[in-house]
């Protein structure tokens, strides 16, 4: 019987042939292919090869509010469960119970400090061990000399907090989280200390934006990347930090991204809001907008730092999160509320003028006439880096 040849995906030598084009230096090169967005296959590939690998975030720990909290997420079709003991160690689980593979838990909330499954009532603690399992040598009898509770615990995913964030590395073999973040952090070491970074802090409720985009994942980052879009989908931005005031980032193995020489701090009432003590006051304007590959947004200024996560549900849909942390308890104060609620509301904007653009370049890859596309040489050349980046893991993935 004759195979239906998969209309999505190419060959594997002609898909091989397909990355080695996107190597190319970046005024002959192309960029991914149609596949690479709309075919489950590529999304399920980009999971395995391109972001398990490395430090995806995968949440906040504002979402674990209090001790002896879960909170579950799907995160590129894998069931996950973000969990918080009461000794406040916050650790990432496989959401799935070791008995039959029932997704354990499937809305947020405090517990005991175990978490029971449904179906035939094993229990967890949040530590991972299994703890109890009722009737499993029989009617009133909770254990059995062929079943070892400590092989059958919970499936740990490796995972780091920065800076209120939860990040993972599925594949469990990657560099510490410090090594890989260093690609940003030595570079912000000449606007900030390192320990700095300790003193920026979230107010919730001015802090918190959700958007979900009708595109790919690859497509909301290759947006954050560059500033050449900046005069056509943010006018208003570009009259306050123009295109010509925007430069690229040094490009790192796994980062790359923009700056803006023009960030204004906002003025209410004379009052502007707490500043990185030592910033220079010749770089007060500075600001940096680099992603730290895969999914990680980070936005860097003297009075306040962002990170917008991704979170792939599917091929063609990203939920974007971000939070936005202020310098110093002072800043979360009510005197600065309109500072905060400006700037949340500022960033928000930016952020969903985005939203017709990478859902329009999404629908442009539903035609055949587009096959990679092409650079500008000098503009996209961020856009290019990861394109490389994310081409060079999926020909390793396919060799
Ligand atoms: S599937 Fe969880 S206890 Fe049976
Ligand atoms: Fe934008």
């Amino acid at each position: 019987m004759n195979r239906r040849p998969d209309l999505t995906q190419p060959e594997s030598s002609e898909n091989t042939q397909v990355l080695a084009r996107v190597d190319l230096p970046i005024a002959e090169a192309t960029g991914l292919p149609n596949q690479h967005y709309v075919s489950h296959r590529s999304f399920e590939m980009d999971r395995d090869h391109v972001i398990a690998p490395h430090w995806a975030c995968i949440g906040f720990i504002d979402q674990l509010p209090e001790p002896n909290y879960v909170h579950p997420i799907n995160f590129m079709g894998l069931p996950i469960l973000l969990t918080r003991s009461s000794e406040d160690e916050y650790r990432v689980f496989h959401n799935v119970c070791s008995h039959r593979g029932m997704q354990l838990v499937d809305v947020p909330g405090s517990n005991n400090g175990a978490v029971k499954c449904p179906y035939h009532s094993w229990t967890y603690g949040l530590d991972g061990k299994l703890k109890a399992t009722p009737n499993i040598g029989g009617y009133g009898i909770h254990t059995h000399c062929d079943f070892d509770n400590r092989e059958n615990g919970l499936r740990e995913i490796r995972s780091t907090v920065w800076l209120g964030a939860l990040f993972v590395n599925l594949s469990d073999d990657a560099a510490e989280f410090e090594t890989y973040a260093d690609s940003i952090l030595g570079s912000w070491s000449r606007l900030l200390k390192p320990e700095s970074l300790e003193n920026f802090q979230l107010s919730e409720n001015e802090s918190v934006v959700t958007l979900t985009v009708k595109s790919n994942w690859k497509l909301a980052v290759e947006n954050y990347l560059e500033s050449y879009h900046l005069p056509s989908v943010h006018p208003e931005l570009n009259k306050v930090s123009p295109l010509d005031q925007h430069y690229y980032l040094e490009m790192c193995s796994n980062s790359s991204g923009q700056g803006s020489l023009n960030y204004s701090r906002i003025d209410i009432n004379g009052k502007q809001l707490p500043t990185i003590a030592e910033w220079a006051q010749d770089k007060i304007n500075l600001a940096e907008y680099p992603v730290l590959y895969p999914n990680t947004f980070l936005g860097v200024h003297a009075d306040q730092l962002f990170i917008q996560y991704l979170q792939p549900i599917d091929q063609h849909t990203t939920v974007e999160h971000v939070r936005i942390f202020y310098v110093g308890e002072g800043a979360t104060k009510e005197e600065f509320k309109p500072h905060r609620q400006q700037i949340r509301d500022s960033w928000k904007s930016v952020f969903e003028e985005d939203i017709f653009a990478v859902e329009r370049m999404q629908a442009g890859r539903a035609s055949p006439a587009f096959t990679g596309g092409a650079f500008s040489p000098v503009m996209d050349a961020p856009t290019h880096h990861f394109h490389k980046w994310v081409a060079q893991k999926l020909a390793k993935a396919v060799e």
